[in-house]
């Protein structure tokens, strides 16, 4: 990058014309040779040589396909959000060590992706840094069951659907309790808690990880034992960019039952929904650990009222156990929500989870090989952990905000049960005991409106009016639902960890401290950082070291 440093002294005679065209012909310059630097570097740094077709930069044809292929959020994706010089997919986990060490080396800042679901496309995007390349671990897939040990061994890149079929093609009687959507990058996902319908059985994703394989800031491959156990606590929650990159996770399988019941049942403000959901917030974390009820709440027509509307609140439900023994837990603890017999579809395990994904009935299970999201929208999204069980009068108010919106969501999911047994520094993720349930809002939109600062402000006004309602000081909320409202690093900032303890202690409460302990010890020169990554606490060295040499950027 020094070719595109100009004297400040010169700046002023150089005609701004003149300056637009130098800057931009170097850059391409400066690109593609920096493209050839770093693929020289890798193969002076790797035992078989990296294949020119492992690169794609944004003159190559596929590039948009390739940059969006596991994207998430359309938002990161527009015209005017900074782009990669180039996408780097390794076939081996030697290449993701190369990669470490020569964008270190070329001081090319380096972005890691494995399912693509960051709500701020943290994975893709940077905003803060420029150049930035993108580590993209969509080839490093496999997933290894050994139904003997209960475990398996599951490469970043894979998705957790995949994670899901492997096990079920094994077993019918062992599962893995991570996320609902199965599109997700168990790489990204488990860094930052990864819960699911069988959370208050088992607990998060994280919580049943029982080693892994990383690649640290020197581009050293550590197990479990060779990281020690302040580096494998922070990665099993702690947020992923900010130490390391996994390659590898060794999961504990769990066992299931052959025979698991789902249900949905909606109920409308017509049908007494606001009470239903009063009561709901008393029992959801006392009901048996085989239940899990989630409430999907939106704005739908008022099929009573022509042309008004109404709110559905939409009970979505996975049941460790046939429909005979959940009928009469719900008749004990939940008679509110009348569930009937002929709401229950009694199904396996991997059936329930194809049914809480959201797929139409009869998807046969192979659908999860293909690794393909379902949810690619433009969206911002909230989290909120909730305490105490928000008065009917609350959820009145709300229900009136939600009319202002166009696609407005909201998903509520229970806690207690195994969450509450966890003590809140097993791991970094903190929201355990105490923790009623997680609120998530969302809205979505078109691109077409072109106005996304109204979406933005309402989600904005939606958070404020909530406030009294949710957990205080600090008010928690959910790494994996990555909020940049929140607060940010600045670029080069020394005092980035001071700012930090406000999102920090929000994500990680308590455990925060330890996180940046952690950092500061494996990652002093913070080569693993992105807008929300964990900042080390400065010496006076990696001071000295931490401002940029660039003359442009
Ligand atoms: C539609 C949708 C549904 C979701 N459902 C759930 C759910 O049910 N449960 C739940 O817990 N969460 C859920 N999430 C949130 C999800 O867990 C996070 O977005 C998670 O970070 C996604 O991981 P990824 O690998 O797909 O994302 P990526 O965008 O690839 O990565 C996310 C972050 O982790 C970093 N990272 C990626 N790979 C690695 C790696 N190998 N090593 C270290 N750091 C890495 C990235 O740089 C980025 O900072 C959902 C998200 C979406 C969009
Ligand atoms: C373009 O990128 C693809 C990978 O997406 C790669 O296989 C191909 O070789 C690249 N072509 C050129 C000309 O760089
Ligand atoms: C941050 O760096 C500046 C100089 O760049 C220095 O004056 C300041 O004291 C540093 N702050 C801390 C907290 O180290």
């Amino acid at each position: 990058m020094r070719v595109l440093f100009i004297n400040p002294k010169y700046k002023s005679f150089v005609s701004s014309l003149f300056l637009v065209f130098l800057l931009s012909s170097s850059t391409w310059v400066a690109s593609a040779s920096l493209q050839e630097s770093f693929l020289q570097c890798l193969n002076e740094n790797s035992q078989f040589s990296v294949p020119y077709s492992t690169f794609c930069a944004p003159n190559n044809a596929t590039f948009n396909t390739l940059l969006q292929s596991s994207a998430q959020n359309l938002r990161y994706l527009e015209a005017s959000v900074p782009k990669p010089l180039f996408i780097f997919t390794p076939l081996l986990d030697s290449n993701v060590q190369a990669a470490v060490i020569c964008s270190k080396q070329l001081k090319i800042h380096l972005r890691v992706r494995s399912g693509g679901h960051d709500y701020e496309g943290l994975s893709y995007v940077s905003q803060i840094e420029s150049p930035f390349i993108i580590l993209d671990l969509a080839k490093l897939r496999s997933v290894k069951v050994d139904i003997d040990s209960n475990s398996a061994w599951v490469q970043a890149g894979a998705t957790i659907g995949e994670v899901y079929y492997r096990i079920a093609e094994k077993s019918k009687v062992h599962g893995f309790p991570a996320g609902l959507c199965t599109s997700l990058g168990v790489g990204g996902h488990i860094t930052g808690g990864a819960y699911g319908s069988m959370m208050r059985k088992y607990g998060l994703g994280a919580d049943n990880v029982v080693d892994a394989r990383i690649v640290d800031a020197n581009g050293r491959i550590l197990d479990r034992e060779a990281m020690g156990e302040d580096l494998f606590w922070a990665i099993r929650g702690g947020g992923g960019g900010s130490f390391g990159i996994i390659l590898w996770w060794k999961l504990n399988l769990v066992p299931v039952p052959s025979i698991v019941t789902v249900f949905t049942v909606a109920k409308t403000l017509e049908q007494d929904a606001t009470k239903i959901l009063y009561k709901w917030q008393q029992v959801a974390d006392k009901l048996d650990e085989d239940l899990f009820i989630r409430v999907i709440i939106n704005v739908a027509a008022n099929t009573d009222k022509k042309g008004q509307k109404t709110v559905s609140t939409a009970y979505n439900a996975q049941f460790l156990g046939n429909a005979n023994r959940l009928l009469k837990i719900m008749g004990e603890s939940f008679p509110e929500l009348g569930l009937t017999r002929k709401d229950c579809i009694e199904t396996s395990w991997i059936k329930s989870v194809l049914y809480i994904a959201g797929y139409p009935s009869g998807t046969p299970p192979e659908v999860l090989l293909q690794g393909k999201s379902t949810f690619k929208n433009f969206f911002k999204a909230k989290s909120d952990f909730v305490r105490d069980p928000i008065p009917e009068t609350g959820l009145e108010g709300l229900w009136k905000r939600l009319y202002e919106e166009e696609s407005p969501l909201m998903i509520w999911n229970p806690y207690g049960g195994m969450m509450a047994k966890i003590s809140e520094t097993q791991i970094p993720f903190p929201h355990r005991r105490g923790v009623l349930y997680k609120i998530q809002y969302l809205t979505t939109w078109q691109k077409e409106e072109g106005n996304e600062d109204r979406h933005l402000q309402w989600i904005k006004k939606l958070y404020n009016y909530m406030a009294p309602y949710v957990s205080q000081l600090p008010r928690e909320a959910y790494v994996n639902y990555r909020d940049l409202d929140l607060g940010i690093n600045e670029k080069n900032s020394n005092t980035s960890y001071i700012e930090a303890i406000g999102w920090g202690t929000r994500y990680f409460r308590q455990n925060f401290g330890r996180l940046l302990r952690v950092k500061t010890k494996v990652d002093p020169d913070n080569f693993f950082r992105h807008e929300q990554s964990i900042p080390p606490i400065p010496t006076s060295e990696s001071l000295r070291f931490g401002s940029s040499e660039r003359g442009f950027d």
